[in-house]
């Protein structure tokens, strides 16, 4: 009772400049929350991205690109073209922290790279054409040589031409393990499979529809006529009632975006472009954009064959093109069967793997935009006598060749807004950096992970923040390959 007599007696004593120091006391935690200042926003970034000491190892690959003849789906060998005669090409599977060696020999009919999409790289290994170094010409070769500093699962292809390149085969899968990550809780897994997405366009001779020049491009993206995973049409897996898989999925699809159900398995997404997130979600909630790449924890449930007779389990994709036209599989598609036969023995229950220093980024979306970019098309009423196409896609109006570069400084934090003008589907990616998503249509939302790629969805707006680290000159574009082909492509230079 006398103690609050007391405070009473004193706030009434308070003077004019005693009350104006309580309210600077008050008042810089609280805008400081409202809007946090750029420094927290980096180093928590930072932390969240660990560091990376040297193996000391170093792991050689060698890729050659070639016309090949392999059969896709379940038809007649057909020709296509694949790194090291393989479709996916293959698995370069190494270690956080060792060097990366590729040799890479070009014996393609045209100049091609190999882009690392996801896994941060010096600049001069990003493989971009005419920015980051020359094109690899056919009979050439070129070494790649980088640290895998990110853990995760990333993918590789070409950046030439790629909306060609890549849907004739060309495309193929790095995964980078954590060995202390994996003693604690990812070695456990009864499986890995690894499901590489793809739709094939085949004419009706059931070669590749060879509708690749620019005049060609369908404006909504090349929708294929066949699905596969690994190359293969409705491929059969194997599992038993109880088993954990780890699954890596990767879409590297022009242009199909997918949903996937797995009917009555248990599904947690626990990486999003390689990187660990906070918090496992449901993989039915996710849009597989092409680029992005998921880890899923799948769980086949004890409770799913108590008649010990084999259950076929469908997985199917529910992503609906709302573009889609024509006799291409749209609704919901099933890509591929699990049987369950049989019990494990023991049944693993290690927690979902989780990122326990996700950057505390919850009000982010409070600082003010640095750049807007709007993903538009045009129209180019001077292509009957220019070599312009009828529709260019421009990011502020401009295409590639035609933008502008973005300067953007080293360890600074920016919030970056995306609209589309358009009623077609924009997958966001940016090279050299992993960003958060803040907002969709000015909502904010609070993703618990990073990523490379998000999808723009129709009329719509994302706001992302990054923290760019590495110096130099990086694209982002339209990862919808025809979009980027016509131009939706633009240059941020990261200067020290
Ligand atoms: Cu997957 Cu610029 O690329
Ligand atoms: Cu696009």
């Amino acid at each position: 009772m006398l103690k609050e007599k007391n405070k009473v007696t004193c706030f009434n004593r308070l003077n004019l400049k005693s009350l104006l120091v309580l309210f600077m006391v008050v008042a810089i935690p609280l805008s400081a929350n409202s809007a946090p200042g750029h420094h927290e926003l980096v180093t928590g970034y930072e932390s969240f991205l660990g560091s990376s000491t040297s193996t000391g190892q170093t792991k050689t690959f060698s890729l050659t690109a070639a016309v090949t003849q392999l059969s896709i789906g379940s038809g007649k060998p057909i020709s296509v073209w694949a790194y090291n005669e393989q479709i996916p090409g293959p698995i370069l599977r190494v270690n956080k922290g060792d060097r990366v060696k590729v040799l890479f020999q070009n014996n393609l009919p045209e100049s091609s790279t190999i882009h690392w999409h996801g896994i941060r790289v010096p600049n001069n290994m990003d493989g971009v054409p005419n920015l980051t170094q020359a094109p690899v010409e056919p009979g050439e070769s070129f070494t790649y040589e980088f640290q895998a500093v990110d853990s995760g699962t990333y993918w590789f292809h070409p950046h030439s031409r790629t909306h060609e390149q890549l849907e004739r085969g060309l495309y193929g899968i790095l995964i980078v393990e954590d060995p202390e990550h994996n003693q604690v809780q990812g070695q456990q897994y009864d499986q890995e499979w690894v499901w590489v997405l793809d739709d094939w366009l085949l004419d009706s001779d059931g070669a590749i529809d060879d509708s690749f020049a620019i005049g060609d491009l369908d404006a909504g993206g090349r929708l294929g006529n066949l699905l596969s995973i690994n190359g293969k049409e409705l491929p059969s897996y194997q599992a038993k009632t109880g088993e954990r898989i780890r699954l890596r999925i990767i879409n590297v699809s022009n242009a199909r975006n997918y949903k996937l159900d797995f009917g009555p398995a248990k599904t947690s997404i626990f990486a999003v472009d390689g990187n660990i997130s906070a918090q496992a979600q449901n993989v039915a909630t996710f849009d597989i954009t092409p680029g992005n790449r998921i880890d899923v924890d799948l769980t086949i449930p004890a409770s799913l064959n108590s008649a010990n007779a084999e259950t076929l389990i469908k997985v199917n994709n529910l992503f609906s093109h709302r573009e889609a036209s024509g006799d291409v599989p749209n609704g919901v598609q099933t890509l591929a069967t699990i049987k369950v036969l049989g019990k494990v023995n023991i049944q693993k229950d290690f927690p979902v793997p989780s990122h326990d220093k996700l950057p505390d980024w919850d009000n982010a979306h409070n600082t003010p935009i640095d750049f807007s970019f709007e993903f538009d098309s045009r129209i180019n009423f001077n292509f009957l006598w220019t070599d312009n196409p009828l529709t260019s896609y421009v990011i502020n109006g401009k295409t590639y060749g035609e933008h502008e570069v973005t300067t953007l400084k080293k360890g600074e934090f920016y919030h970056l807004r995306f609209t589309n003008g358009t009623g077609l589907y924009h997958p966001i990616h940016m090279h050299g950096v992993f960003y958060k998503v803040l907002s969709r249509n000015g909502v904010k939302v609070n993703e618990p992970y990073f990523r490379d790629t998000a999808l723009l969805d129709y009329n719509s707006s994302i706001e992302i923040g990054v923290v760019p680290l590495d110096v130099g000159s990086w694209v982002m574009h339209c990862h919808m390959l025809e979009h980027a082909a016509l131009g939706m492509m633009t240059v941020f230079d990261v200067i020290e």
